[in-house]
């Protein structure tokens, strides 16, 4: 199996992996050393043939291989480059990688509006996150921006085109999840957009993991929008039976009112499991769910500060889904890294 070394840490991976899987398994082993993984904002691990598309994920490759030590001459994409045995690979330690992904970030941030204080992913939006990190504090673009006024595409999910980065992750879970892409983005360069074919709904059981997959806040929830900031409800795992999918979910309560409905993210802030439309946008009654105890959200965005730990876990488990007035009684806990 290939082994390959990011920033002083080595690994050994199957044959195939990217330079970025093989940085994620590195933060899976030892969550001290996740300082490693790079940014995405396109690719997705469940969503085949994603990233490619963003660029933040660049990092510098200082020997190619054991067969073959010349450095790569240029950045390379972490989520599209496959390891090779004695690979050595420069993330945060390369001056040109950061100085690379601050040029990616401004571009991104060229058409998108500084709208979150206003905007509903604010506090778990991953362009937040990498500005924060990686932005620069002025714009030097002049010219005027793009501007598009917001879309209903279906009942439930609400496009602000003006936020989209064209990552594809909502046009691949359409293709991929649900029984019929209906959207996609049409034209090319600075005249791109999302939209749907000849104006049609985006309308089947699964749309609604497009809200779940989207890195910022371009396709939101209908059903959730300007109801509350993020950080001000409470993530709770729950469960029900769902003849169309796992029935598994987070639930986000503000008292006992169910705010919005999502599907459980990983530290790497992809869902675990796909959820169906009917969990999402019509369970929305307390009472539909088990609630199994309070969901950790492994994210170094304000949306963590929020934690609150349940010693008494088995509690909640003890006195399903009508017993939410124990958590009022949380601490907060121990902010995560
Ligand atoms: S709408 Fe969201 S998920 Fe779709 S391409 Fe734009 S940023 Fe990506
Ligand atoms: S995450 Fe690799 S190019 Fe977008």
């Amino acid at each position: 199996m290939p082994k390959v070394t990011i920033d002083h840490i080595e690994i050994e991976v199957p044959e195939g992996t990217t330079i970025l899987q093989a940085a994620r398994m590195i933060g899976e082993r030892n969550s001290a050393d996740r300082f490693v993984v790079p940014p995405t904002m396109c690719y997705y691990s469940k969503l085949q043939g994603s990233g490619g598309y963003c660029r933040t994920c660049l990092v510098k490759v200082t020997k190619g291989s054991e067969r073959d030590p010349r450095p790569m001459p240029k950045p390379v994409a972490s989520c599209r480059t496959a390891v090779m045995d004695g690979m050595v690979v420069e993330n945060t330690l390369s001056a040109e990688v950061l100085d690379a992904r601050e040029g990616v970030t401004e571009f991104l941030l060229i058409n998108h509006p500084l709208d979150c204080p206003i905007c509903d992913q604010a506090g778990e939006c991953d362009l937040q996150d990498l500005t924060y990190e990686h932005g620069v504090s002025q714009s030097r673009y002049q010219f005027e921006r793009r501007t598009f006024d917001p879309i209903d595409i279906g009942e439930t999910i609400k496009l602000h085109m003006t936020r989209c980065i064209y990552c594809y992750r909502c046009v691949k879970v359409a293709e991929q999840i649900t029984d019929g892409r209906v959207h996609s983005i049409i034209n090319r360069g600075d005249a791109s957009e999302i939209s749907t074919y000849i104006e049609q709904a985006i309308d089947n059981d699964f749309s609604g993991n497009m809200i779940d997959v989207c890195p910022v806040g371009a396709l939101t929830d209908r059903t959730f929008r300007f109801s509350s900031r993020v950080w001000f409800t409470k993530p709770m795992d729950a469960h029900r039976d769902c003849a169309k999918c796992s029935g598994k979910v987070a639930i986000w309560l503000k008292g006992q009112e169910v705010l919005r409905v999502t599907g459980r993210k990983n530290q790497w802030g992809e869902v675990e499991e796909w959820i169906c439309n009917e969990c999402r946008f019509e369970k929305k009654q307390l009472g539909d769910w088990v609630v199994e105890g309070p969901r950790n959200i492994d994210r170094h965005s304000v949306i963590s500060q929020g934690h609150y730990t349940l010693p008494v876990k088995q509690k909640v488990l003890d006195h399903p889904s009508p017993n939410v007035p124990e958590l009022a009684r949380l601490k907060p806990a121990k902010k995560l890294q």
